[in-house]
């Protein structure tokens, strides 16, 4: 069962973000389909990694829009998106060393970590961004 589900209160108004927010989503709804099937802590690590790969590139992604349309809240922007890699990546040593396992808490601090991210920090740069006729 799908953990989080895509609505229009997630949109941004930019559409290749949208869709990489969902992707976002996606990857977490796989994870959270792998934990809550029991699968083995390779499997499990495997599809965080795929996430946060994914999440770097969507970082830079983004973070290159911003720079390019010169956002003036770019470089506080920034500094969100290294704060949240960085910790992903502590659960990922967590998880990799056998320190922690992927639980129900783990997929809802996931969960929490990217929804407040796209409606509180993301979705200000939204109209901006339109403003400079990016959709
Ligand atoms: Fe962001
Ligand atoms: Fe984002």
């Amino acid at each position: 069962m799908a953990l989080f589900r895509w609505d229009n209160s997630y949109s941004v108004g930019v559409a290749e973000i949208d869709q990489q927010h969902q992707q976002l989503m996606a990857l977490i709804n796989e994870l959270n389909d792998a934990m809550s099937q029991g699968k083995g802590r390779q499997a499990v690590g495997e599809i965080l990694g795929k996430l946060i790969s994914y999440t770097a590139r969507h970082f830079s992604d983004e973070e290159r829009l911003l720079s390019q349309h010169g956002y003036p809240e770019y470089e506080g922007h920034k500094a969100k998106h290294a704060k949240m890699v960085d910790k992903v990546k502590a659960l990922q040593k967590d998880v990799d060393s056998g320190k922690l396992t992927v639980s129900a808490d783990v997929m809802k601090f996931l969960q929490d970590w990217l929804s407040k991210h796209i409606k509180g920090t993301d979705m200000k740069y939204g109209s901006f961004l339109n403003g400079k006729g990016v959709h």
